[in-house]
């Protein structure tokens, strides 16, 4: 458990990192493969990432479950007990190259799971300008983010700086959103299926510490590369 910084721990099944986590964390994000295409298909997926997402409220307050919306939503319908749906969050990018006849793919869902009452930060999204009138009490309201993320996906020419190789990466500023609105400065971040450790190079821009893995050997090595240039590096 890292006292500062971002932890990168060895190759490891998902469940084993939820458990290694004896602090509680604010948030915990799941990326996992979409059951479609990369990473291919597994039978029991619905029943495993309703695990998954069990275990993790057993580590953290907030828990943002990524992956297509057909498939992800079916986490809705058993969800653990004393948690709820925050928002459903949509990635919408209008770079994706497709040769399919028909609708060009565009968005990818995030589910914002957290337990009842559990504190979200939308006064993190505010312009200096906001925040100093909101200080001044001139606000009567916070104005929070949109639900839809709009980043463009990387690819060819497009965030060349921060391809890896990875084949399903996200782009840093689809993650950013989801460590702003759930943890302040200093909070731990968990992402057990890192890929290539975008959710570590977020949260270490801001200022959040982190542990992360994944159980390929080859993407936890990514992920140390990578972040050994991102503030603190990896313990
Ligand atoms: C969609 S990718 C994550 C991409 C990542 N968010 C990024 O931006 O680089 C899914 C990752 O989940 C990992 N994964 C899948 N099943 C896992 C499991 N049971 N335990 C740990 N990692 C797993 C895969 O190895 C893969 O790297």
């Amino acid at each position: 458990m890292p006292k500062n910084g971002i932890a990168v721990a060895p190759a490891r099944d998902v469940f084993d990192t939820l458990r290694s986590v004896k602090e509680r964390a604010a948030a915990v994000v799941l990326d996992p493969w979409y059951n479609r295409g990369v990473g291919g298909t597994r039978a029991d997926y619905d029943d495993w990432l309703g695990r998954v997402v069990e275990a993790s409220f057993g580590a953290a307050d907030h828990v943002f479950v990524w992956g297509f919306p057909d498939i992800v939503c079916r986490v809705l319908g058993r969800l653990p007990e004393g948690t709820e749906l925050v928002a459903w969050l949509t990635w919408y990018y209008k770079n994706c190259p497709s040769v399919i006849r028909g609708w060009r793919p565009a968005q990818y869902s995030c589910l914002h799971l957290a337990e009842k009452g559990a504190a979200v930060y939308p006064e993190h999204f505010m312009t200096p300008e906001q925040a100093e009138k909101y200080r001044a009490g001139g606000m009567r309201y916070v104005p929070g983010p949109p639900s839809v993320i709009e980043a463009p996906l990387n690819i060819g020419f497009v965030g060349r700086g921060e391809q890896t190789g990875h084949p399903a990466q996200k782009p840093v500023k689809a993650i950013e959103p989801l460590v702003k609105m759930s943890s302040m400065e200093g909070d731990l971040i968990v992402d057990p299926m890192c890929g290539a450790g975008t959710t570590g190079v977020a949260c270490a821009g801001l200022k959040r510490r982190a542990v992360l893995s994944d159980e390929s050997k080859e993407y936890v090595k990514i992920t140390k590369e990578r972040l050994k240039s991102a503030r603190g590096g990896p313990k």
